[in-house]
């Protein structure tokens, strides 16, 4: 969703800004703007679409300056207009701000401020800041936005600068969230880390209700109160490679092939294969309550969410826990009663998604203990919760989650076989399973050895506008996910569907022009999804099977293989997962998709 990315400095500020915008398209937009201030002279320029059409504006135009902010904008309140793009100014131009976040009470600040005469520019309510800042401006603008944010209700992440003060940036965060980056006589800010790491890892992450004033070799935070306040700086690790192509056409396939690596990562250090335990040192200082949990509830978004619907099947097979999996979204309005000792566990890549967020702040309130399972070290889903485990899997740039998927569904493996082993999972069990979760790293690669057939089996499908995936117990959540990342970037209608089900209303649609792809590992469910496929085939269905190598009854039945190496039944998402991605990766190819930044979508999402 929307991006921020402010600089002071010595460097070209532009560059260093235009850059950074770059780094934060994946994110989702559909406008840009940029402010740099050199002096007391202040140039802004916004244009609607990708950055290159900002870029052509800015094209042949001298623009220096010591400091200066720039903003993706993900329309929300107004289309998506020059006028409504950010920054946006007071009337009389001295004020420039980017927000990220909706302001709740705009309508009534810009009735307030419409009877004191100001004129509205824009339908945003980001504008309210700029004549609010105006305002209050009294020859200090970190001061004046102090009394604004008492003024405004919602969320914001904001970066603030005035013609009055060149060299000064001023950055305020309620629920949105803003890093700021350290280098040499340089200062950055972002809504994103990676809008930054290609200068600098070492960052302080803003606080709620925290307001900073940047220069370019000072910052000084305090709080809405005027509370001076010291944040340590921390080490990201992510790196400036992190955030390339590396010779791939598209992140989303890098990201696919670095499933290996991420699913390394996510068990690096976090194995002890003679003992069948895992240790999971986030997580230690709650494992007093942790250990004795009977009740665990999931809740996530999207991606995240399947990676939940499979833990569940995981945890129920690996421990004695109770598991109830929630869409973040519904959760956060129900009814919450939970038992005693029961813990929340949030699933998220970015730890800003705001549904999952809000339902944890919620579950809290109720008395729940909070566990989170993220990737973005330091973002707010992980401050809010009580322990968790990274992901370590660096950024995700493609808007459709890959490589997180596979790590969520590690580190649920782990925990619940950490749980599992201090109930009545035996060492035999353990040890099997961490034995074959290591295996995994090397049976995705066999799977890649068959991207060329994927890509032939796409090339003969795409064409057809509505696919079924079907899976069973561990593989249902694969096939709504399969579903999903089709739809997602291909734009093709697909429905994912637990296969018994099928006959329940989904088989209407089955005809010679609709793929089904059955997801159909050699399991406990393996007859069931045969008996599944071949109602498929008797309509003349074509059917194309995710099974287990070497299966030959299936080559009898179906239209087209794609195998994964055979593993232990509760581990097979682990594998099954990846023809589906790379399923949905070439089709969206054929198809000469957006497929990193697909329409509509936004990476991150932030609002409700
Ligand atoms: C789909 C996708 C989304 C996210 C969802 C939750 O490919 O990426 O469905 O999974 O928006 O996001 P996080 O995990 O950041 O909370």
């Amino acid at each position: 969703m929307c991006g921020i990315v402010c600089y002071v400095g010595p460097r070209d500020t532009k560059s260093v800004l235009i850059e950074g915008l770059k780094q934060l398209e994946y994110r989702g937009y559909d406008s840009a703007g940029i402010a740099v201030q050199h002096g007391n002279q202040i140039a802004c320029h916004r244009a609607v679409g990708k950055i290159v059409e900002l870029e052509k504006k800015l094209a042949g135009l001298d623009i220096t300056g010591e400091s200066g902010i720039a903003h993706t904008r993900w329309a929300t309140h107004g289309a998506p207009t020059e006028e409504n793009a950010h920054p946006h100014r007071d009337e009389k131009e001295n004020v420039f701000v980017i927000h990220n976040g909706i302001i709740e009470n705009y309508h009534t600040l810009r009735k307030r401020l419409q009877q004191e005469g100001v004129h509205f520019r824009s339908e945003t309510d980001t504008e309210v800041l700029a004549h609010l800042i105006a305002h209050y401006y009294d020859g200090s603008l970190s001061e004046a936005v102090r009394k604004t944010m008492g003024q405004v209700e919602g969320t914001f992440g904001i970066a603030v600068i005035h013609r009055n003060e060149p060299g000064r940036v001023v950055v305020a965060r309620r629920g949105s969230p803003l890093i700021i980056g350290l280098s040499d006589g340089s200062r950055f800010a972002a809504s994103d880390v990676s809008a930054m790491v290609r200068y600098t890892n070492q960052v302080i992450h803003l606080q709620d209700n925290e307001l900073a004033v940047l220069t370019k070799d000072d910052v000084s935070i305090s709080t809405a109160q005027a509370v001076s306040v010291k944040r340590d700086v921390e080490t990201v690790e992510w790196r400036g490679e992190d955030i390339e192509l590396s010779g791939f056409p598209h992140f989303m396939l890098k990201e696919i092939y670095e499933q290996p690596n991420t699913i390394e990562n996510a068990m690096r250090g976090r194995l002890e294969p003679a003992e069948g335990v895992p240790k999971l040192g986030g997580i230690m200082p709650v494992w007093d309550r942790l250990k004795d949990c009977r009740h665990l509830v999931i809740v996530a978004c999207g991606t995240s969410f399947y990676a939940g619907c499979v833990g569940r099947y995981v945890f129920e097979k690996l421990t004695e826990i109770d598991v109830q999996v929630e869409l973040a979204s519904e959760f956060r309005y129900r009814k919450l009663n939970f038992p005693h000792n029961t813990f929340i566990l949030a699933l998220s890549q970015s730890g800003e998604t705001a549904d999952t967020l809000a339902a944890i702040k919620e579950a809290k309130r109720k008395g729940a203990s909070l566990l989170g399972i993220v990737n973005v070290v330091g973002s707010s889903i992980a401050r809010e919760t009580d322990a968790g485990v990274y992901n370590h899997a660096g950024p995700e740039i493609g808007v459709a989650s890959t490589k997180i998927f596979t790590s969520q569904l590690t580190i649920l493996t782990l925990l619940a076989l950490l749980l599992g082993r201090h109930q009545n999972l035996s060492l035999t069990d353990g040890v099997e399973a961490i034995r074959a979760l290591k295996q995994v790293p090397e049976q995705i690669k066999a799977i890649f050895a068959q991207a060329n057939h994927i890509e032939a089996i796409a090339e003969n499908y795409y064409h057809c506008s509505n696919w079924l995936f079907l899976g069973r117990k561990y593989n249902y959540p694969i096939a709504m996910e399969g579903a999903l990342k089709l739809k997602e970037i291909s734009y093709i209608h697909a429905e994912g569907y637990p296969a018994g089900e099928m006959k329940h209303g989904p088989i209407a649609l089955v005809n010679p022009e609709m793929p089904t792809v059955a997801i159909v590992p050699q399991d406990d469910m393996y007859e069931k999804m045969i008996s599944n496929i071949q109602e498929v085939k008797s309509r003349r269905g074509p059917v194309i099977a995710i099974a287990t190598q070497g299966d030959a009854k299936i080559r009898e039945l179906v239209d087209e293989v794609i195998e994964v190496p055979p593993t232990l039944s509760f581990l097979n998402p682990l594998l099954t997962v990846i023809p589906c991605q790379l399923l949905a990766y070439y089709c969206a190819k054929f198809l000469n998709r957006d497929i990193d930044q697909p329409r509509n979508l936004a990476k991150s999402v932030t609002v409700e």
